[in-house]
């Protein structure tokens, strides 16, 4: 399971015990032995950040590992310059991991001026081996590296970096482990990600996920509902599963279900108001989740359907494993049961081989499917993956142009789609009170859009009814219908 490690200085006084997640707790006690003699050295409690890059996947670790920190003593930080910092990176496109080279070059200054800063890196970057390489070689000043699999041990390797005074490297390559009831430090008291799977068995020929992920698990259903009850009575009212594809959740289990069959499960938890998920990948999606959408009172009416490429041979060669038409006739089919539903998707700009008549051909999806919203993206080349070593790469210029009359055009779309619930009421979760106008608060429709309204604090985290009075483009101003 180990790829590497350097865990084998470790002495410590009493043999931690070896089952999970005990071993984490015994950890997070011995490391705040320490925040406790910083705390008195200093006159404050250590501060730690926590920097999430990536995916919601990321943003859902990036909480467990601020919780293990607030167990240990921590306070959260304002910026980077910290005693502690964590980077969750991302590796799905390539400039992303160029950026985190040049912001450690920042923290490296950081920690001259203060001895007892601690840098980590973790994340899916961490998983590709040329990275942990480079970053052994010339970023000697890091001083915890982890990956994606064992975000569970930060306490572990941050009390092996005080044993032994030296780099911390534990990467796996993959894991069966699922290490449940660990401490986490949501963002919004009142909502809350949930993993329902993790990794990836799909294999897309352009992505790295599956290689840094791991292979496709399952959480058990009754972990999973364990977790959400327990989030529900800590005053949870919405949680968003995680799976980079949900629709194949359950394949693996003792007792196989469908994810259809446990979003149903999920429904019958008391307290829980509503339930997203992502991501779909579209040949997984059956019948029966679009049926139990369109029952269902809970489930928001929006829905992340990837598309990539609306050009068949395109989705051919990234391996997506279905057509053009199989894709719209999906959409017809969901819009069909679920006439109210907002769809947005992924799309990847230049593949290798795409011509400008493929490329056309996305746009016609675009303009036939009229989505919602979309995230558009440059081609990435990214080693190991098939698509990096096919021939025919398209060159940046074609890309880019390419890439701006796509997202012309998806705006133009988003920004008519957006305003069709101008002078309807709908009911909204507010989240907070508007950063720049604290008479307004924001809350969050079902189908993901944002409405700014008069109201104060004591609003935040409820459920309320608020008039679409004027829509603003991607948001609207709003008041309350109650
Ligand atoms: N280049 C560009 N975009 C990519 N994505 C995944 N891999 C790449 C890549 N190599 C996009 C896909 C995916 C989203 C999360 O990131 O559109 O759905
Ligand atoms: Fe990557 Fe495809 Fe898996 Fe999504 S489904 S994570 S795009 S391989």
């Amino acid at each position: 399971m180990y790829r590497e490690t350097d865990q084998n200085k470790r002495n410590l006084e009493a043999a931690p015990p070896a089952e999970e997640p005990a071993r984490q707790y015994y950890f997070m006690e011995k490391c705040r032995e320490w925040t406790r003699d910083f705390e008195r050295r200093k006159g404050r409690p250590p501060r730690a950040c926590v920097v999430n890059m990536g995916c919601q996947m990321n943003a859902h670790d990036s909480e467990k590992l601020r919780g293990i920190l607030e167990q240990t003593g921590y306070e959260e930080a304002l910026d980077e310059n910290a005693d502690f910092v964590i980077y969750n990176t991302c590796t799905v496109r390539e400039n992303a991991n160029q950026k985190v080279y040049g912001r450690l070059g920042r923290l490296h200054h950081y920690k001259k001026d203060n001895p007892d800063m601690r840098i980590a890196l973790c994340g899916c970057m961490m998983q590709e081996p040329h990275v942990v390489e480079r970053l052994r070689e010339s970023y000697r000043f890091v001083d915890i590296i982890f990956g994606t699999h064992n975000i569970f041990k930060l306490a572990e390797l941050m009390a092996v970096r005080q044993e032994t005074g030296e780099m911390v490297v534990d990467i796996w390559e993959d894991t069966k482990l699922v290490v449940e009831e660990l401490p986490s430090q949501r963002k919004y008291p009142f909502k809350s990600g949930v993993n329902i799977m993790f990794g990836c068995n799909n294999f897309c020929s352009y992505c790295i996920v599956p290689y840094v992920r791991g292979r496709e698990r399952s959480r058990r259903p009754e972990d999973i509902i364990r977790e959400i009850r327990k989030l529900a009575a800590d005053g949870v009212v919405e949680v968003m599963l995680l799976g980079q594809n949900v629709n194949s959740y359950g394949k693996g289990l003792e007792e196989p279900l469908s994810f259809a069959g446990l979003l149903r499960e999920i429904e019958k938890v008391e307290g829980i108001k509503r339930i997203r998920f992502m991501t779909s990948h579209p040949k997984d999606l059956s019948g029966e989740l679009i049926e139990t959408m369109a029952d269902s009172g809970k489930i928001c009416r929006h829905l992340h359907l990837p598309v990539q490429s609306g050009s068949t041979p395109i989705l051919k060669a990234m391996n997506r494993r279905y057509t053009k038409e199989q894709y719209l006739e999906l959409v017809e089919r969901i819009r069909g049961a679920i006439p109210d539903l907002s769809l947005t998707t992924d799309i990847i700009v230049g593949f290798p081989g795409e011509t400008q008549a493929d490329f056309e051909e996305t746009l016609d999806v675009v303009q036939k499917v009229q989505y919602d919203s979309a995230f558009t993206f440059l081609y990435s080349r990214r080693n190991g993956t098939p698509a990096a070593a096919m021939e025919n790469q398209v060159p940046e210029e074609v890309m880019k142009e390419r890439f701006d009359r796509l997202l012309q055009e998806v705006q133009k779309i988003s920004r008519e789609r957006s305003s069709r619930f101008t002078g309807t009421v709908q009911e909204v979760l507010v989240e907070e009170l508007n950063s720049h106008d604290p008479g307004l608060v924001t809350g969050r429709m079902g189908n993901n859009l944002l409405v700014h309204f008069p109201g104060d604090a004591s609003l935040s985290g409820r459920l309320v009814k608020v008039r679409l009075d004027e829509s603003k483009g991607f948001y609207y101003m709003g008041t309350l219908a109650e």
